[in-house]
């Protein structure tokens, strides 16, 4: 059986760190506020000019060095992003570009916070039916581009980065012990896009629009869903939720992932927890997150590892690897 293993992961923040008491002097909000009710300290935002691109790009230097592969030994890149650099070409063709990457394909995911779990469902299918062998996949954003910057109730809790990892077909026994993605649930809701979207388009205001949110319904039903698409995932594979070694969730709100943590007894010592650093960088929090716990050695070989996102759509999932 075809697995697919990710083997490189990078990371890359924009040089500006904005803190809370910063953002305190912009809109009526305290350091103590938002770090009480969200968990969040500071967040990295893009310089005048710098583009989703810009970040993905880097990211995807770091990820394909630490794989040792070069650009165009990839047959596929997909970018998970809700804020492209243009409406169209996807952002993903400006990433093949600037890699130097002059054949296969490449294109945009858009699943909000989800997008990095539908493009690892994405990647993961196209390199078990033999469609791809080696795929780069990036979460890049520039969310501070979407925030109504006199909105408190959402401009506190965003911030920009990006992370990529690189997916390659090995053979495995199709066992739980295979070392790869072991599988990937993805679910939307469209009937609840209202809660959480941006208000406006190419096709509706012809205006890019900022992002708004019913903030205590998205925690609601975040925690809910969340913990279900662990449960679906875990049970798929037929292994235990205390069995798995760590979970890397969307960095949303730390009390997010308190609260899934306690929803199902899982030790809040395997959960990996960026949001204090990074804030919600929607597609690019879990590539961010699991690089952090990579490379700061926490997240070892063999070890199974959870990774999960919410977002607008709504849209959620889960993916469970064998590291
Ligand atoms: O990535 C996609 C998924 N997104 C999420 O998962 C976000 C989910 N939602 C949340 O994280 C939380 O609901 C928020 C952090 C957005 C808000 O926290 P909350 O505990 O639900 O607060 P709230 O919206 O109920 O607001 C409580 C109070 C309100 O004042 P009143 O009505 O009680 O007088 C707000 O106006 O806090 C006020 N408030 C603020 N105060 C200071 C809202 N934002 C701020 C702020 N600073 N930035």
């Amino acid at each position: 059986m075809i697995r697919s293993q990710i083997i490189g992961c990078g990371a890359y923040l924009p040089e500006t760190v904005v803190t809370n008491a910063e953002l305190a002097t912009r809109v009526d909000t305290s350091d103590e506020w938002i770090r009480e009710r969200t968990g969040i300290h500071q967040r990295h935002i893009v310089k005048d000019g710098e583009k989703t691109s810009d970040l993905a790009v880097e990211a995807s230097r770091r990820a394909l060095r630490d794989a040792g592969v070069d650009a165009n030994e990839l047959d596929l890149i997909i970018c998970a992003t809700t804020t492209p650099d243009q409406t169209f070409p996807a952002t993903a063709t400006a990433i093949q570009a600037r890699l130097g990457m002059t054949h296969g394909a490449a294109f945009d995911v858009q699943a909000v916070c989800s997008g990095f779990i539908f493009g690892m469902a994405v990647a993961d299918n196209f390199i078990k039916t033999g469609m791809a062998k080696t795929v780069l996949l990036v979460g890049a954003e520039t969310m501070s581009r979407l925030m109504d910057w006199n909105d408190r109730t959402t401009c506190v809790l965003f911030g920009d980065g990006a992370g990529a990892v690189v997916l390659q077909a090995h053979e495995g026994e199709g066992t739980n012990a295979d070392r790869g993605v072991l599988n990937t649930k993805i679910y939307s809701d469209g009937r609840l896009s209202h809660l959480l979207y941006v208000d406006g388009g190419p096709s509706s205001t012809q205006t890019t629009g900022h992002l708004r949110m019913e903030g205590k319904e998205v925690f609601r039903h975040a925690v809910t869903n969340i913990s279900a698409s662990i449960v679906a995932s875990a049970e798929a594979a037929g292994i235990p939720i205390s069995e798995i070694d760590w979970f890397v969730p969307h960095q949303a709100n730390q009390r997010i992932l308190d609260g899934t943590a306690r929803k199902l007894h899982i030790d809040p010592a395997k959960v990996v927890t960026t949001v204090a650093q990074h804030g919600n960088t929607s597609a690019a929090s879990v590539p961010l997150a699991l690089c952090t716990a990579v490379a700061d050695g926490r997240i070892k070989r063999g070890d199974l590892v959870l990774l999960e996102a919410m977002g607008g759509g709504f849209t959620w999932g889960a993916s469970l690897i064998r590291w």
